[in-house]
């Protein structure tokens, strides 16, 4: 039995900040955001506005798209590294506000690769008797937990949701295959030292900034490109495809000069990649649902095409997989 995409959405905040917005405070320019990262600008959720808020707008809409209700759902996942809290999970908080009850749901937590590692997840689980729809959800509010006196990180990173329906389905349309890796020993890389069970918050945590990420970037950047590589080859051989079988790239939007050593490396020429960080920065695990869903709405996915999605982050973890649309 296949696992088939039925519905796409997303949902991005209205408030809208460029690399000229953020020369203001930081001591930086858009000309170095730019040309480090392909970063032009990024939406930032108001302070009232919660993972679960921006969650449930793109499940709304991928619902929609679906063509089935809330109530037709037997499972909701949400990956995200920025739940609104600890408990109860934001998946939780979601089912509330579509207005359903006594479905079970759970959050993920992969960092960027979350949408990935839930796919492949639901896509388990709906090979089991008990489920037909499961909601996976991609939800990030990362700017809440980064330093706006930090150049380094702030200016990288954007908040959005992105959402997909899937279903059982025996039909050749949906996902072929997933590869997931990870690798806790690159921890100290990227990470957020403090208000969890290793350093609850005190206020000195607070005094001393240990709210705010904490990131060594080039070392990410290069651990990010020999992971993305290896992940899309690796899934590539598990699907038994060639480079050339695919239609569409859809990497995690970290930098567009990670984005780019993946493509050189899968030998695709520029226009098989869908890049739409200069918009939005990076939206961790909602950046791949927000893209498939952006890629739906212009026309762009035609039933048939080989997407090959593939993505890394915080933990380390990364992971890939290979859709067949339609
Ligand atoms: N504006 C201006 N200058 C800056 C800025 C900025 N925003 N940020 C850093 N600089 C300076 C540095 O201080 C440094 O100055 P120095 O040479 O005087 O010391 C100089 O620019 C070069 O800094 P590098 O860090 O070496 O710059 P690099 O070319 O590596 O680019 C970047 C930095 C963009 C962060 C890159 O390393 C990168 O993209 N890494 C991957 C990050 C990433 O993808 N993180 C997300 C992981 S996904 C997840 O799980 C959330």
């Amino acid at each position: 039995m296949g696992v088939r995409i039925i519905g796409i959405g997303s949902y991005v905040p209205d408030n809208v900040v460029t690399n000229f917005d953020l020369e203001k405070f930081l001591d930086t320019s858009d000309e170095w955001i730019r040309t480090r990262t392909g970063i032009v600008e990024r939406r930032i959720a108001p302070p009232d506005m919660a993972t679960s808020d921006l969650a449930t707008r793109a499940a709304e809409r991928a619902l929609k798209d679906a063509g089935i209700s809330a109530e037709d759902l037997d499972m909701i996942i949400v990956a995200t590294a920025t739940p609104d809290m600890f408990y109860p999970a934001t998946a939780c908080i979601v089912q509330k506000n579509l207005g359903v009850r006594k479905k079970p749901c759970f959050d993920m937590e992969a960092a960027c690769p979350g949408f990935i590692y839930a796919l492949d997840v639901a896509s388990g689980l709906l090979n089991l008797p008990n489920y037909r729809h499961i909601l996976v959800i991609g939800a990030e509010n990362l700017t809440k937990f980064m330093d706006p006196e930090d150049r380094a990180t702030y200016v990288l990173f954007g908040d959005g949701a992105g959402a997909a329906v899937l279903t059982k389905d025996d039909s050749p349309y949906g996902i072929i295959t997933s590869c997931l890796g990870g690798d806790g020993n690159l921890g100290d890389l990227l990470y957020l030292p403090a208000g969890g069970s290793r350093r609850p918050a005190s206020k000195e945590t607070v005094e001393k900034r240990l709210h705010y990420t904490v990131m060594k970037g080039r070392e990410v950047f290069k651990h990010a490109v020999l992971n993305m590589q290896a992940a899309a080859l690796t899934v590539l051989q598990r699907a038994g495809l060639k480079k050339e079988d695919i239609t569409w790239l859809v990497p995690h939007q970290a930098n567009v000069r990670i984005i780019d050593a993946t493509r050189e490396k899968l030998g695709l020429p520029p226009e098989k990649v869908y890049i739409n960080i200069d918009k939005y920065g990076n939206t961790s695990a909602a950046s791949i649902p927000i893209a498939l869903a952006e890629m739906k709405e212009k026309g762009l996915l035609k039933r048939g095409d080989l997407v090959l999605t593939v993505s890394f982050g915080a933990g380390f973890t990364w992971g890939a997989n290979i859709i067949r649309w339609g």
